[in-house]
């Protein structure tokens, strides 16, 4: 099937990036989300960040204002979908919520409309299992901040067709995008490596086998990394990074996916990183 009209429910961090990518390469974009001050910053957030991109000469001010004009807004679900051909959820990760979202979507977007989730944790096939499309439903793993990062980790659930998974794909390559096909296990890949390592940068925190700047350095400097590890949790927030690992660790089994105790503890001092001013740094 071919793709014109897109929605995106959640207008968080990862939602206000997908939605800014697709209106950036074409697609009538609506953002939905129930808190309409989320929908207002949303605005102002893809608004600046289009006026990155011209200041740094990756698109002009015809672009801008073009992706600005395919953008929509809307704290009502229901009328958001009522037209998309494809639909990206990204939501908070709480099983509850993506089950009455999901319901949501199945009732009232088109009947072949595909339904994705950006979700870093929660598996796509129990996902399709909360709608009546199954083989519509699809994982398309988008990375932080979205308009710069260039991988779509596109994940196949048990029922996923393959006329889903090719029509996602070729959304991925016209967002100038690298889609990944992975299977749907717990983490996928990418936080399968990802969160073990910067877990690990915890250990090294907690033992004091060094101070937090010097794992960063040795991380940026001795491999090659564009932010050490404990400002990448910082970036993604460590309560996102906590529970990636517990749901390897449950359902994985493996203790080797244990979360540090000091992650734990500065989630339950709500030092969640740059998203509350402190987390293993502190932020203006
Ligand atoms: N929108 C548009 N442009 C942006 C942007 C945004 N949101 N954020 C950064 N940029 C642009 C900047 O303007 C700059 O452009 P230029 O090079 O043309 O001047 C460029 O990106 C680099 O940004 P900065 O100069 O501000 O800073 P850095 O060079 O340090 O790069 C970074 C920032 C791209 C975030 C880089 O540090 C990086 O790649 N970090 C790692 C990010 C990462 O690993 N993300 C994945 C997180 S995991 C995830 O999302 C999955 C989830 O499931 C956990």
């Amino acid at each position: 099937m071919s793709v014109h009209t897109t929605a995106v429910v959640g207008a968080g961090t990862m939602g206000n990036g997908i939605a800014h990518a697709f209106a950036l390469h074409g697609y009538d974009a609506t953002l939905i989300d129930l808190d309409e001050s989320l929908l207002d910053d949303a605005r102002s957030t893809i608004e600046e960040n289009l006026s990155r991109q011209v200041d740094n000469d990756v698109i002009t001010t015809a672009d801008k204002t073009a992706a600005l004009d395919r953008l929509a807004f809307t704290p009502n679900t229901p009328e958001g979908v009522a037209s998309a051909d494809l639909v990206v959820e990204a939501v908070p990760e709480a099983q509850e919520v993506k089950s009455e979202v999901f319901g949501t979507l199945d009732a009232y977007a088109p009947a072949d409309a595909i339904l994705a989730s950006n979700t870093s944790s929660i598996s796509i096939t129990w996902i399709a299992d909360q709608t009546d499309r199954p083989d519509q439903v699809i994982g398309m793993h988008f990375f932080n901040p979205v308009p710069v990062m260039t991988l779509i980790e596109v994940v196949r659930g048990q029922r996923t067709s393959d006329a889903t998974f090719e029509t996602v794909a070729g959304v991925a390559d016209d967002l100038e995008k690298n889609p990944v096909e992975v299977e749907d296990y717990p983490g996928f890949v990418s936080n399968r490596i990802l969160m073990p390592m910067i877990n690990e940068a915890v250990f090294c925190v907690m033992e004091g086998v060094a101070e937090p700047e010097d794992i960063d350095t040795v991380m940026e400097l001795g491999m090659n990394h564009p932010m050490g590890p404990l400002t990448l949790a910082d970036f993604i927030g460590l309560d996102v990074c906590l529970h990636i690992l517990e749901v390897l660790h449950e359902e994985l089994g493996d203790d080797k996916y244990r979360p540090c105790p000091l992650l734990r503890r500065k989630v339950t001092a709500g030092q969640l990183g740059r998203k509350t001013g402190k987390g293993f740094f502190a932020y203006d």
